[in-house]
C-alpha cells in the first residue's frame, strides 16, 4: 500500500523542504521534448551500488562508438565517480558549479575523455548537499543540455528519492532504471516509481493557473475518499471519476514519461525473469507500462574493467556482460528512433 503523506502535505499547501520551492512548469514542456535536440537519457534508481555508473558509463562508450556524439554528466551529486569508469581524472569545475550559479556557461565544464565522440561533465569536485539545488537550476540545466551539439546527453542520476534526483529522472527523454534481481532493491525501486510518479503529478498540478488539478486531488485524498486510494492508477481512476478530462490528461501524462528498466547483478538464469515480474507489477500499481529492456549478469569482468579503470565496452567487448549491455543499448536506441519518429508525424 502507498504512503500518501509528503503529497498530502502538499495537497494542504505545506511548504515542501528542499524540492522545487516555486511551483514552476516543469513537467509539460519535458513531455513535448523537442526531436531536434539533444535527446536525454537519465539512468537511476532507488538504490546505489546496484550499477547505474557501470550502464551509464558504457553506454555512453557504445553509443560513441556507433558514430553518435554523447555527453556523461555525473548528477550523483555529492557520491560522483563516473570519471574513474572512463579512466580519467575529475575535471576542475563540476555539475554543482553550473547549478550554483558559480559557472553559468555550461560549456565550460565539458571536458573531453580518451574516447572518440565522447565527452564528460564530471562531478568529481562536487560535494553539494542534496537538497540545495533548485527545481529552476534542473530546468536550466535541461535547457543547456537541449542547446548543446550533441546527439546523446546521458545523466548519471544518484539513487534515492530526493527531489532532485526525481526532477532530474524527470527532464529526460527516456529514464532507465537500474534494478539488481535482491528484494532490497527491487522495493527501493518501488519507492522510487511511486515517489517518481507523484512528483510528476505535483509538477503539472502546479502548473495548472487555475488549481484545478490540485482541488480534484485534495477531494480525491479527503477522508471520505482516501481509504479507495491505494495505488497511483488509483488516483487517476478516482479522479476519472470526478472529471474525465482531468484524469484521462493525467494518465495520459504519466504515459508520456518513457521509462525503461534493466536488471544488473544477474546470477541465475531465473534472476532475468525478475525483470517482467515489475514490468507486470508496475502495470498494475501505477497504470505505466516500463519496458523491460534486458539483463545484464554478474561478472568478473565487471569488477577488473573498473579496478584497472578500462572500460568494459572498450576492453573487455568479448565478455558476456559487455554482449549484454550492447543488445539492452540497441533496445534503448530502437525506442529512441520508434519515439522520434511519432514526434514527427505529430
Ligand atoms: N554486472 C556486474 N558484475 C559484477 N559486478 C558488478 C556488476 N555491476 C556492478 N558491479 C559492482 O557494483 C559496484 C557498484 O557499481 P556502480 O556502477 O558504481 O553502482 P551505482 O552507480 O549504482 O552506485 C561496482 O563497483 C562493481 O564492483
Ligand atoms: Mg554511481
Amino acid at each position: 500500500m502507498l504512503k500518501f503523506d509528503w503529497f498530502r502535505r502538499f495537497l494542504s499547501g505545506e511548504k515542501e523542504r528542499g524540492g522545487l520551492a516555486e511551483p514552476q512548469n516543469l513537467m509539460r514542456p519535458v513531455s513535448m521534448a523537442s526531436p531536434f535536440g539533444t535527446r536525454i537519457w537519465a539512468v537511476g534508481g532507488g538504490k546505489g551500488g546496484v550499477g547505474k555508473s557501470l550502464i551509464a558509463s558504457n553506454a555512453g562508450i557504445a553509443l560513441s562508438k556507433q558514430g553518435k556524439k554523447v555527453l556523461l554528466v555525473d548528477a550523483d551529486l555529492g557520491a560522483a565517480n563516473l570519471h574513474t569508469f572512463l579512466g580519467v581524472e575529475g575535471g576542475r569545475t563540476a555539475l554543482s558549479s553550473f547549478l550554483k550559479d558559480e559557472v553559468s556557461d555550461f560549456r565550460s565544464l565539458i571536458q573531453k575523455t580518451p574516447f572518440p565522440n565522447l565527452d564528460l561533465v564530471s562531478g568529481a569536485k562536487d560535494a553539494l548537499d542534496v537538497p540545495d539545488v533548485k527545481g529552476s537550476q534542473i530546468r536550466k540545466l535541461r535547457d543547456a543540455l537541449k542547446k548543446i551539439e550533441y546527439d546523446y546527453a546521458i545523466l548519471d542520476v544518484g539513487p534515492g528519492t530526493s527531489s532532485n534526483f526525481l526532477d532530474m529522472f524527470l527532464i529526460s527523454n527516456e529514464g532507465i532504471i537500474i534494478s539488481t534481481p535482491e528484494p532490497t532493491t527491487i522495493e527501493n525501486n518501488y519507492r522510487f516509481l511511486k515517489c517518481l510518479f507523484l512528483r510528476k503529478i505535483k509538477t503539472i498540478a502546479d502548473s495548472q493557473p487555475d488549481g484545478a488539478l490540485k482541488d480534484l486531488l485534495q477531494r480525491i485524498f479527503s477522508d471520505k475518499w482516501s481509504q479507495r486510494v491505494k495505488t497511483v492508477s488509483d488516483i487517476t481512476d478516482q479522479l476519472m471519476r470526478l472529471d474525465f478530462e482531468q484524469g484521462r490528461m493525467l494518465k495520459e501524462d504519466l504515459k508520456s514519461t518513457s521509462l525503461s528498466m534493466i536488471v544488473n547483478q544477474t546470477k541465475r538464469g531465473e534472476d532475468a525473469k525478475i525483470g517482467k515480474a515489475i514490468q507486470t507489477a508496475c502495470s498494475d500499481y501505477f497504470g505505466v507500462d516500463i519496458d523491460y529492456i534486458g539483463s545484464v549478469g554478474y561478472e568478473d569482468s565487471v569488477g577488473e574493467s573498473i579496478r584497472t579503470r578500462r572500460p568494459l565496452s572498450v576492453y573487455f567487448t568479448n565478455s558476456a556482460a559487455a554482449k549484454s549491455l550492447d543488445g539492452c543499448l540497441g533496445r534503448l536506441l530502437e525506442k529512441s528512433r520508434a519515439a522520434q519518429q511519432v514526434t514527427f508525424q505529430i
